[in-house]
């Protein structure tokens, strides 16, 4: 396995690779959400390559860019164990080098969910997936479904751009409380860990009324609301919202709020330091993970 620190490099390197090329983009601190991702992007392709670089342009001022964690090495070896060939690991001055100024803005994708709390940050990811994509020229890219609206986001760009990579939306990673596996658990203390698991018994809530036929998409956030409010503090919420699965339109704040199955349920809630999100799809079984919350 090489670890490729400049764009050069990299793209020597992986002239040399025959066949297909998975893709995973990764900020590093690699947990076992992205191991998922990394052998779903193994099985699709002949060779594998991870990008590790904390993008600074998807920070909002003031969030914890500085103090994200940076492992590269134990992140390399976890890599290492699963197969993969080519590591790129620029540093901010390779991907923004003094003058770089285009920016890539989905439009009309970004004005629900995490959009409005976090201004300008998928701006900052739809550049850099588009930077990445063109250095590493996957055949298949592989992004958890856990992040739904950026892997919305970036589907659309890539269809509207016309860019030749399969984006495959890769399901969410829970422990078996139903907690989300995220890098930002690592803020969480005990109690905060116990009371984390509201999103999932929120979630499951929606899921359980739907399954029972509700369809008014209103009735499935108040319900996955209440719940998530045994829990955590209403200010504490940043939102809980069912979308359209693939143009993210908001679907519970309409006067008719009737939704068809396959309408997304997502949230995001603080607990303690960590802004914690989650979301589930209605259109199919639950998550195993969540099948505790479950009463009926
Ligand atoms: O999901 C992430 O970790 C990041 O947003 C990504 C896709 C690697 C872009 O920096």
């Amino acid at each position: 396995m090489k670890i490729c620190r400049t764009i050069e490099e990299f793209r020597r390197a992986r002239s040399q690779l025959d066949g297909t090329v998975g893709f995973v983009a990764t900020m590093g601190a690699l947990h076992e959400g992205h191991l998922s991702l990394m052998r779903n992007a193994r099985e699709r392709a002949d060779h594998l390559c991870v990008s590790i670089f904390v993008n600074p342009t998807q920070f909002e001022p003031g969030s914890d860019y500085e103090s994200y964690p940076r492992e590269l090495e134990s992140d390399a070896e976890k890599c290492r164990d699963l197969g993969c060939e080519l590591i790129f690991a620029p540093n901010p001055e390779e991907m923004y080098p003094d003058g770089h100024s285009t920016t890539v803005h989905v439009e009309g994708m970004d004005d629900v969910l995490c959009g409005p709390q976090r201004p300008g940050h998928f701006d900052g990811v739809a550049t850099i997936v588009t930077k990445l994509l063109n250095i590493v020229e996957p055949d298949v890219a592989v992004f958890g479904r856990k992040d739904y609206q950026q892997l919305a986001i970036l589907r659309r760009m890539v269809r509207d751009l016309d860019m030749p990579v399969e984006i495959v939306g890769a399901p969410t990673v829970r422990e078996d409380d139903g907690l989300a596996v995220s890098s930002r658990n690592r803020y969480l203390d005990d109690d905060e860990r116990a009371r984390a698991t509201c999103l999932a018994e929120g979630l499951a809530e929606a899921w359980e009324l739907w399954n029972g036929g509700e369809r008014d998409a209103e009735a499935l956030v108040q319900a996955a609301r209440d719940v998530v409010l045994n829990a955590a503090d209403p200010e504490a919420i940043d939102y809980v919202q069912a979308v359209h699965p693939d143009s993210l339109e908001r679907l519970d704040d309409r006067p008719d709020s009737t939704v068809e199955d396959g309408v997304v349920i997502a949230m995001a809630v603080h607990v303690g330091e960590a802004r914690l999100i989650d979301n589930l799809r209605l259109d199919g079984p639950l998550p195993e993970e969540l099948g505790d919350y479950v009463t009926g």
